[in-house]
């Protein structure tokens, strides 16, 4: 028994220091420019952000959807591991489907265009080994303990194992670990592993959707579909999961189903 509480510090032990050695030295060679930013340009986008149902159906074109695209993709992912994919629907048999499978609702129906956003809970080993790839082909200094940060911690954190064998032991040695010190808790399971996925990529999508606005566009999310239909029309991979799929294009001023609610805020902002 003491021979296992050694060996559980010692994990715990390395793996506060993989973190702490995890946070690079201020460089000089990395320029730190913070942009002084006009908010009420920020503030009118995040206000004006609407769910619209009803667009014009005009097609928006590649560069302003790459444009959103390329914003989405700086949106932050747990340790960067970036598990969204945005697929973008233009073959027109495959987005009359995808309407279908969205019960024609109006904003799909109308949509200029249709993105369908997908969480990953399976691209995290590819992902991490091009983490390594980039940090380890560039000319800038690696802080001492983020090579091992992705080569030992996460892939221990995000691994289930073969038969999902890691999910017990991983659930029993958090359980005891905790009392002793700050342990990670989650993910556990698969279903952790699904929230993990679905977190990240429902960032990306708020800066689609944000990004959307500020290029005078309208969105509507929609977790209106049938995901098993979805997810055959797009032939996707078993370990994808729909996150959302979002209606992209021109408002029509039909499209806006009265006036924003919102809850008092006293149900949703604490101090502590
Ligand atoms: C995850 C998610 C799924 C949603 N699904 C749908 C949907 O299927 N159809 C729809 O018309 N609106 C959908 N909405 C839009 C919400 O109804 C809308 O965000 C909410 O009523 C607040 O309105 P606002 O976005 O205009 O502020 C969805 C929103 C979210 C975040």
């Amino acid at each position: 028994m003491s021979q296992k509480k050694n060996s559980d510090t010692g994990f715990l032990a390395s793996m506060n220091s993989i973190v702490e050695n995890a946070s690079p030295e201020p460089s000089s060679s990395t320029t730190f420019e913070r942009p002084r930013m006009n908010s009420s340009e920020f503030d009118a986008v995040v206000h004006s952000r609407r769910s619209v149902r009803v667009f014009t159906g005009e097609r928006i074109d590649s560069a302003t959807m790459y444009k959103l695209f390329e914003l989405a993709h700086q949106s932050p992912s747990s340790s960067n591991i970036q598990p969204w994919e945005f697929h973008w629907i233009k073959a027109s048999e495959v987005r009359a489907n995808l309407v279908k499978a969205c019960f024609s609702q109006p904003a799909a129906r109308t949509a200029g265009e249709l993105v369908v956003i997908i969480a990953r809970k399976g691209t995290w080993r590819r992902n991490i080994q091009e983490i390594i790839r980039q940090l380890t082909s560039s000319s800038e200094k690696v802080p001492p303990g983020v090579l091992k940060y992705y080569k030992t911690l996460i892939p221990k954190a995000l691994a289930l194992g073969p038969f999902y064998i890691a999910v017990p032991f991983k659930w029993l040695f958090t359980r005891v670990a905790r009392y002793k010190q700050p342990t990670p808790q989650e993910p556990i399971g698969m279903s952790d592993l699904r929230v993990w996925a679905h977190k990240s990529t429902a960032l990306a999508a708020q800066t689609f959707m944000l990004a959307c606005r500020a290029h005078n566009l309208d969105s509507c999310p929609m977790e209106g579909f049938d995901s098993w239909r979805v997810k055959r029309l797009l032939k996707l991979p078993p370990d994808a999961e729909i996150s959302m799929i979002v209606a992209v294009g021109k408002a029509k001023p039909e499209g806006l189903y009265g006036h924003r609610m919102r809850f008092d805020k006293a149900w949703h902002v604490f101090e502590v």
